[in-house]
């Protein structure tokens, strides 16, 4: 059995007229760390609190641990962890009691507590911080105590919508690798939603890119890249109506301009810069900067969709 099974799930908010999820179907196997990646708006929260059973789906299904989601709401709430993408821990309360009065929720016998919450405030390192009251924490605390808070009680499966959002760079890092680690040691199933293609690139086994509701693309990050196969040349330049002459090299695989920015997808092989330079040279053409990548994620939604994940 998958730990989660989703199939042609729909979502129609009243008053709207698209739906927020769209039909979308996907499993998540034990023990994987699966991602939704998408923009503002794609879809990410509404199909999360389905799964978590905060909404009714319009039409589909969705099984998480072998329990239906709007059949056995109770079993599917005490097999799953989440962390809101909106803040929810007690800020008037300390790091170790918000943890205690979850555990107590769950049941966890006043025995097995103390040792439990040790363990969970070791993982995200904050034993140190544990009896400051919430409300004195940063935001990167904050963010450690509700993921500690959400995998406390041996979830089978925990959901984190934007575990990182609002955190600086280095923070950001450490959450992943606390997520890992929770993934190593405890075995736990993941599904994380985030809008940032690093993220889901580092963390995630397997990665469903979500807009507008749907899921346009569902791989491994390196299939998902592999997609776009060749490297890139991003050429920042003013190229006045001449951009196409670009599109007519014959390494060029594919074409796109966007805001003073021209993106060129090549054949695999030889660099192929020199001539580019000579073509724009040829052409009147000032480039400004010039900057040769691998594929990322954001790629692969420009791809399907002809927009960035950040507009
Ligand atoms: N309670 C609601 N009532 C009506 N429409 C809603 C409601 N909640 C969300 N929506 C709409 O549903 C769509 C999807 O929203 P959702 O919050 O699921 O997106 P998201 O991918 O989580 O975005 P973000 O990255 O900004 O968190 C949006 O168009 C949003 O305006
Ligand atoms: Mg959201």
């Amino acid at each position: 059995m998958e730990a989660i099974e989703v199939r042609n799930l729909v979502k129609r908010y009243s008053g709207n007229g698209s739906a927020a999820v769209d039909h979308i179907s996907f499993s998540v196997g034990n023990g994987e760390i699966f991602g939704l990646l998408g923009p503002n708006g794609a879809g990410k929260t509404t199909a999360i609190k389905i799964l978590t059973t905060m909404l009714k789906p319009s039409s589909g299904t969705a099984k998480i641990a072998g329990f239906d989601v709007s059949k056995d709401k109770d079993s599917v709430r005490k097999s799953i962890g989440v962390v809101f993408q909106e803040p929810s821990l007690d800020w008037r309360l300390t790091g170790r009691e918000n943890l205690d009065f979850h555990a107590r929720i769950y049941g966890i016998s006043r025995k097995e507590r103390a040792g439990r919450i040790e363990e969970v405030l070791k993982l995200v390192e904050l034993e140190d911080k544990a009896d400051m009251v919430v409300d004195k924490y940063s935001g990167g605390m904050k963010r450690r105590l509700e993921l500690a808070r959400g995998f406390i009680h041996h979830p089978k499966v925990l959901f984190l919508d934007e575990p990182t959002l609002g955190l600086d760079t280095h923070t950001r890092r450490r959450i992943w690798d606390y997520i890992k680690e929770l993934n190593d040691n405890e075995g736990i199933t993941l599904v994380l939603t985030t809008h940032h293609m690093e993220e889901a690139d580092y963390i995630c086994e397997r990665v469903g890119i979500m807009d507008r509701g749907k899921i346009i693309a569902l791989d491994t990050p390196k299939n998902l890249k592999d997609l776009i196969g060749s490297d890139l040349v991003s050429l920042e330049m003013n190229t006045g109506s001449k951009g196409a002459v670009f599109k007519k090299l014959e390494f060029v695989i594919d074409y796109r301009e966007h805001d003073g920015v021209v993106t060129l997808q090549m054949e695999r092989g030889d660099l192929k810069i020199p001539t580019i330079m000579a073509v724009a040279q040829r052409e009147g053409i000032e480039i400004k900067s010039v900057n040769l990548r691998k594929p990322s994620l954001e790629d692969v939604f420009l791809h399907f969709t002809g927009r960035r994940i950040r507009e």
